[in-house]
């Protein structure tokens, strides 16, 4: 299907659906109705195979206990991985889980004890924060920096973490949210041959590897990996069907993948995936690259008007596009405002909900994060919400 068949400027109502961003935006900033650019999903329709395919399961009306190991599945996830990053899987590393979170949650359970500490790069995902937290972790924060135009990690400081025996795990983001970083081959290498050195497991979280830009090439870390690892990742980013519940993912050795498989089947009782979810997978990985090409073009574009309208009125700001995902991390900094204060405008004058950067650790703060997966006439409304904001506080 050609590209210009898809047409993301169409908006779709979301109101009324249950929806976390758009429904449910008083939870988190205290005032219903506000334009949100919130929670990472994004305000398009899926793509019209996936709905095609769920629509064709549906219509066959048993929606009983089902199996994810299957070829269909399976051979979906190696083509894709395969065509998309040529990668080649080993099959029988394959797992699944209901969500990465969850299977992230599991994983730091099984290599690491209460008290001992996960490495991070932050500022993070707050998930992230509240997962090692939850499961009374240590959450080591190793913080990104930025220079030139990128985002980077200073080994010295990330071997002087690893080398800390009570630092048990690295959890990686890759690529990173909410920086948008994607890792250089190098850089993966020097950290997993660290990791090795200090006998430190990684996970590595790829659910944003389908939203990488430009010339940035996403690379697997089962591609680098030389210390047991686990990778988790979902369709459920690039093809907006995290409702459905989905992930899967690759531990390298068998011991930890029986003991995943224990946990997720005996001891939590989820044996069947959701179907659905399995379906869409298939449709999305078997049908999907002209969609998400497509989807990719416009997002570029989404984040470029971003780029222009922000330097237009603040030239202080230099904000560049991220090389990945559909998350404007906007340095605001360079304007000295006080983020509080633009938060309280932002909420009840702009009635806009843009998540302010601090949410992601003390490493955003002065830090925005816009979610730019909309339509373009929205995103620009938000943008100019955002300018008008800034103006109001500066
Ligand atoms: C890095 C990262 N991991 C995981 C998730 C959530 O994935 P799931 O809903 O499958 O747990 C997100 C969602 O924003 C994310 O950004």
């Amino acid at each position: 299907m050609k590209a210009e068949l898809f047409d993301f400027s169409i908006p779709v109502d979301r109101h009324g659906t249950w929806c976390t961003q758009w429904d449910y935006v008083a939870d988190r900033f205290g005032v219903a109705d506000l334009l949100p650019f919130t929670i990472s999903d994004m305000d398009f329709s899926t793509a019209p195979c996936v709905l095609e395919a769920l629509q064709q399961r549906l219509a066959h009306g048993v929606l009983g206990y089902s199996r994810w190991n299957n070829d269909d599945f399976t051979g979906a996830i190696s083509y894709w991985m395969q065509s998309r990053f040529a990668c080649k899987i080993d099959p029988q590393t394959l797992v699944y889980g209901p969500s990465v979170i969850y299977m992230v949650a599991e994983m730091i359970r099984q290599w690491s004890a209460p008290g001992e500490g996960v490495v991070v790069h932050t500022p993070a995902y707050d998930a992230f924060y509240k997962t090692i937290s939850g499961n009374e972790r240590k959450l080591v924060s190793v913080p990104l920096r930025h220079g030139g135009r990128e985002w980077h990690c200073d080994m010295v400081e990330l071997e002087q973490v690893l080398a800390q025996p009570k630092n048990r795990v690295l959890l990686l983001c890759s690529p990173h949210n909410p920086t948008g970083k994607v890792w250089r081959r190098e850089e993966l290498e020097t950290m997993a041959a660290l990791c090795a050195r200090y006998d430190v497991k990684v996970i590595s979280d790829e659910i944003h590897m389908d939203m990488v830009w430009g010339d940035s090439v996403h690379t697997p870390w089962s591609s680098v990996a030389r210390s047991p690892w686990a990778l988790f990742t979902s369709a459920s980013k690039s093809f907006n069907i995290p409702a459905l519940t989905g992930a899967w993912g690759m531990i390298g050795d068998t011991d930890s993948r029986e003991a995943w498989f224990q946990a997720l089947k005996n001891r939590d009782g989820l044996s069947s995936p959701a179907v659905l979810a399995v379906v869409a997978h298939i449709a999305a990985y078997r049908d999907g690259a002209a969609w998400l090409d497509a989807l990719h073009d416009y997002l570029q574009a989404n984040l470029h008007s971003v780029a222009d309208a922000l330097n237009a009125a603040f030239p202080a700001l230099n904000w560049q596009p991220p090389q990945s995902t559909y998350l404007a991390w906007i340095d605001l900094r360079p304007l000295g405002i006080d983020g509080q204060a633009l938060q309280q405008e932002l909420i009840h004058h702009q009635k806009v909900a843009i998540m302010p950067g601090e949410t992601y650790g003390a490493e955003g703060l002065g830090f925005v994060r816009l979610n730019a997966g909309c339509p373009r006439a929205k995103l620009e409304q938000g943008v100019e919400r955002l300018i008008a904001g800034i103006h109001a506080v500066i």
